[in-house]
C-alpha cells in the first residue's frame, strides 16, 4: 500500500505535467496568434495605403492586390478562431481559453475589426474592378481605415497582454500544485519511512538475529547430540568388550575345568584300573607256573593274559588322550609325536610331523596346540580320506604356529557351519582365541584342507 500510494502520487504528478505542457504550448501559440493579428492589422493599412496611391497603383497594383487578399483571408480567419475559441492552424487544433475579460475585449473590438475588413474588402474588391468614383471609394475606404487601425492595434494590443498575463497566471497555478504534489509526497515517503519502512526494517533485523540465534543454537545441540552419540558409541563398544572378555573368560575357565576333569579322569584310569590291571597281570605270572590239567585250559589261560595286556594297553591309551603326562612333563613336541605314531599305528595314514626345536612354553599355550592337533589330526583320519597328513610346528620371537593340511576330500565351510554339527572346528576357534591367537581353516572339495594357528608368546 505504502508504494502504491507513492507510485500513483508519482503517476499523477507525471500526468499532470504532461497536461500542462500541452496547455503552456496551446496558450503560447494563441499569444503568438494574437500578436499576429497586430501585425497584420498594420500590413493590411499600409497595404490599403499602397494601393491607394496612383502611382503605386501603376507600378505594382498586382502584386498588392494579392497581398491584401491574403493578408485578409489569415487576418479573419485568426479574428474568429481567437473569438470563437475555435483556433485551427496547419492542420491542428488549439485550445483558446479566454476569460471573461477576454470575451468582453472581443466584445469591444469587434466592431472595430469589422470596419477595417468591410473597407479592406471594398479596397480589394474596387481595385481590379474599375467603377465610378473608384478613386473616392477607395479614399474613403482608405481612410476608415486608418482611423480605426490605431483604436484596434490598442485593444489587441491589451488582449495580448490579457492573453499573456492569464497563461502566466496558470503556469503559477501549475507550479503551486506541483510544489503541493512533491511536498506531498516527500511527506508520504518521511511518514512510510517512519512508520512501515523502519518497524519493517527492525522486524527483519530482530527476525535475522533471532535466526542466528537460532542457528548457532542447533549448531551447539547437534554437537551435543554428536559427543553423545560418540559417547554411547564408545559406552556400547565398551560393553561388548566387556562382554566379549567375560564370555573369554567363561570359556577359558570351562576349557580350564574341562582340561583339569581330564587330568582327574586319566590319573584315576592310570593310577586306579591301571594299577589293578597290572596287579592282575602279575598275578596271572603267579597262576602260569602252575600245571594246567590239560592242554585247553592252558590255551584259554594264555588267552585271559593277552586279554589282560591288551586292557592295560588300551587303558594307557585312553588315559594318553585325556591327558598325556609327556604334554606336561616334556612338552608339546613329543606330545604330538607320540600322538602321531599312535594314530599311525591305528590307520593306514602317513603322518609327517616337522617342527623346529621349540622351547617350553606356557601351559596354557601348550595344551591349545596339542588339542588343536589331535582335533585337526582326528577330523582329517574320520573324514578326509587323504592319504597323508602334514602337521607343521615352527616359532619365532613373538609367534607360534600350527598348521595342519590334508589333500583329502575337503569340504565346504559354509554349509558346515550353518549345519551346526560337531563343535570340533568351533572349540578350535575358540581355544585359539582365548590365547589372542589366530585361526584360518581353508577347505575345497577335492584339494584337501588346510588350518593354520598363530598364537603370541
Ligand atoms: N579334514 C577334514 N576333511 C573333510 N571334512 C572335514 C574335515 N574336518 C572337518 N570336516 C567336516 O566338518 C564337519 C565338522 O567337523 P567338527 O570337527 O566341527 O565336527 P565333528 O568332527 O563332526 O564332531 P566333533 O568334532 O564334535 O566330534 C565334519 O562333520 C566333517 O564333515
Ligand atoms: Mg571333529
Amino acid at each position: 500500500m505504502a508504494l502504491l500510494a507513492v507510485a500513483l502520487l508519482s503517476l499523477v504528478g507525471q500526468i499532470l505535467i504532461q497536461v500542462f505542457l500541452n496547455s503552456l504550448l496551446d496558450d503560447s501559440h494563441v499569444v503568438n496568434i494574437a500578436g499576429r493579428q497586430r501585425m497584420l492589422s498594420q500590413r493590411l493599412s499600409k497595404t490599403a495605403v499602397l494601393l491607394c496611391l496612383p502611382q503605386v497603383f501603376q507600378a505594382d497594383a498586382e502584386h498588392y492586390s494579392q497581398d491584401i487578399k491574403e493578408i485578409i483571408t489569415l487576418w479573419e480567419s485568426s479574428h474568429e478562431g481567437l473569438k470563437n475559441k475555435n483556433l485551427k492552424t496547419d492542420g491542428r487544433n488549439y485550445t483558446v481559453r479566454n476569460s471573461e475579460k477576454i470575451d468582453s475585449m472581443f466584445r469591444q473590438i469587434d466592431p472595430i475589426f469589422q470596419v477595417i475588413l468591410l473597407n479592406a474588402k471594398t479596397i480589394e474588391s474596387t481595385i481590379n474592378k474599375p467603377v465610378q468614383n473608384q478613386q473616392e471609394v477607395l479614399h474613403n475606404a482608405r481612410n476608415q481605415i486608418l482611423t480605426n487601425e490605431r483604436a484596434f492595434l490598442q485593444m489587441m494590443n491589451k488582449i495580448v497582454f490579457q492573453y499573456d498575463l492569464e497563461s502566466r497566471e496558470r503556469v503559477d497555478t501549475t507550479k503551486k500544485i506541483e510544489l503541493f504534489l512533491f511536498i506531498l509526497l516527500f511527506s508520504i515517503l518521511i511518514l512510510e519511512g517512519a512508520f512501515i519502512f523502519r518497524p519493517i526494517a527492525n522486524n527483519i533485523r530482530f527476525v535475522i538475529k533471532r535466526l542466528t540465534d537460532s542457528e548457532s543454537n542447533l549448531r551447539k545441540t547437534n554437537d551435543e547430540l554428536v559427543k553423545t552419540q560418540e559417547a554411547l558409541v564408545q559406552a556400547t563398544e565398551e560393553k561388548y568388550k566387556l562382554q566379549l572378555a567375560e564370555e573369554k573368560i567363561r570359556a577359558a575357565s570351562l576349557m580350564e575345568g574341562q582340561e583339569g576333569e581330564r587330568k582327574r579322569l586319566a590319573a584315576d584310569l592310570h593310577d586306579g584300573i591301571g594299577q589293578m590291571l597290572t596287579g592282575l597281570r602279575l598275578h596271572s605270572e603267579k597262576v602260569k607256573s602252575f600245571d594246567f590239567t590239560n592242554t585247553k585250559q592252558a590255551k584259554s589261560f594264555e588267552e585271559l593274559q593277552n586279554l589282560i595286556q591288551e586292557t592295560i594297553e588300551a587303558t594307557r591309551t585312553v588315559s594318553f588322550n585325556l591327558a598325556p603326562s609327556v604334554l606336561s612333563d616334556f612338552g608339546v613336541v613329543p606330545a604330538i609325536r607320540i600322538l602321531t605314531e599312535q594314530v599311525s599305528k591305528v590307520t593306514d595314514i602317513k603322518i609327517d610331523f616337522q617342527s623346529q626345536n621349540i622351547p617350553r612354553l606356557h601351559e596354557a599355550i601348550e595344551t591349545c596346540l596339542y588339542r588343536i592337533t589331535q582335533e585337526a589330526l582326528h577330523n582329517a583320519v574320520k573324514y578326509s580320506k587323504s592319504p597323508s597328513v602334514k602337521i607343521q610346528l615352527s616359532d619365532n620371537e613373538t609367534f607360534v604356529s600350527l598348521s595342519i593340511i590334508d589333500k583329502g576330500e575337503g569340504f565346504d565351510l559354509k554349509t558346515v557351519q550353518k549345519s551346526l554339527r560337531g563343535s570340533g572346528l568351533k572349540n578350535m576357534q575358540a581355544r585359539a582365541e582365548l590365547l589372542n591367537g589366530s585361526y584360518k581353516i581353508q577347505s575345497k572339495i577335492g584339494k584337501g584342507t588346510t588350518i593354520k594357528i598363530e598364537i603370541p608368546k
